[in-house]
């Protein structure tokens, strides 16, 4: 079977086909794995619907399955696997404004794989957001401004929100976290601009007001059509991207219709700043070597 790359943007995003996620090989698999780290995000359509073991599986061959906080001290069968479903009776619905999945864990995901079993029959699409295009699009003053700022990222209105977030009664509060503002990619070595609207409060080394004029700026930025791609779902397709580098925003246009769906998702590491400095550094060495070759 031939696997073939269909990207959806010049800056990010891929549709690839020729590939049945359950019984793919170890090496087709190390190809996806090749053009998910090109790409962000990855979409693949026509798949079967997973059990919830297979989609534990498959999200373990990307890492180590990450657990909700709403999730955590739970009694639960499959306590990785999040149920999505949204329909005339909901209220509010997961992942309906921009986000990188749980930014506000001490090691916030690496991958989330994301399968939609019921889709409305117009809508509920969901969009991305490339983070590494969108600081590479910032100017050299604000990016020195950025250079090693911090920003909080909490768990607490979000999931009060969303699952009537109980835990913190028991001392096992939502998560908050410090990031840097301007993390590096482990794989590419890029930096994006880690921050989004749903998880960031405040930076930590500005004044209150200037933080939130600040974060307003960059939260506009990063949800700027410009780095964007949007995936139309179709039963059973499933979306996997990269939270390290990626936001996203799924669309509730389509109530009172249904959809439904299951997201397993991946540890990261802690995230680390990307420096000027130490860059600077090296496109000096970089040009020396040059000068003197
Ligand atoms: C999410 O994972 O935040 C929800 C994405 C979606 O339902 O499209």
């Amino acid at each position: 079977m031939s696997i073939e790359v269909q990207p959806l943007t010049p800056a990010f995003g891929a549709e690839i086909k020729g590939v049945d996620l359950v019984s793919c090989s170890a090496a087709e698999f190390d190809g996806i794995l090749e053009i998910f780290s090109e790409y962000g995000v990855v979409f693949f359509r026509d798949q079967q619907r997973l059990s919830e073991t297979e989609h534990i599986d498959l999200a373990s061959r990307f890492g180590e399955i990450h657990i909700h906080p709403a999730a955590r001290g739970r009694e639960d069968a499959y306590p990785g696997l999040l149920k999505m479903k949204t329909n005339k009776e909901s209220t509010v619905a997961a992942g309906n404004r921009w986000h990188s999945d749980v930014s506000c864990d001490e090691f916030p995901p690496y991958a989330s794989i994301l399968q939609l079993h019921e889709t409305p029959s117009s809508g509920g699409d969901t969009l991305f957001a490339s983070l590494c295009a969108a600081y590479e699009a910032l100017s050299d003053p604000m990016k020195t401004m950025l250079d090693g700022l911090s920003a909080l990222h909490s768990g607490e209105e979000p999931f009060r929100h969303l699952f009537k977030f109980q835990n913190h009664q028991a001392g096992q509060g939502w998560p908050e976290n410090d990031h840097p503002i301007v993390r590096e990619h482990v794989s590419s070595g890029r930096p994006a601009l880690f921050i989004d609207r749903e998880f960031t409060k405040k930076i930590n080394e500005l004044p209150k007001d200037e933080g939130k004029a600040l974060l307003e700026f960059l939260f506009g930025h990063t949800e700027r059509v410009d780095f964007q791609c949007r995936f139309q779902w179709t039963p059973n397709a499933i979306a996997i991207w990269d939270n390290r580098c990626v936001l996203h925003h799924a669309l509730w246009d389509y109530w009172p219709e249904q959809r439904t769906g299951s997201r397993v998702t991946t540890v990261g590491e802690k995230p680390v700043a990307w420096r000027l400095s130490d860059h600077s550094k090296v496109q000096k060495e970089r040009s020396s070597i040059r000068l003197t070759a």
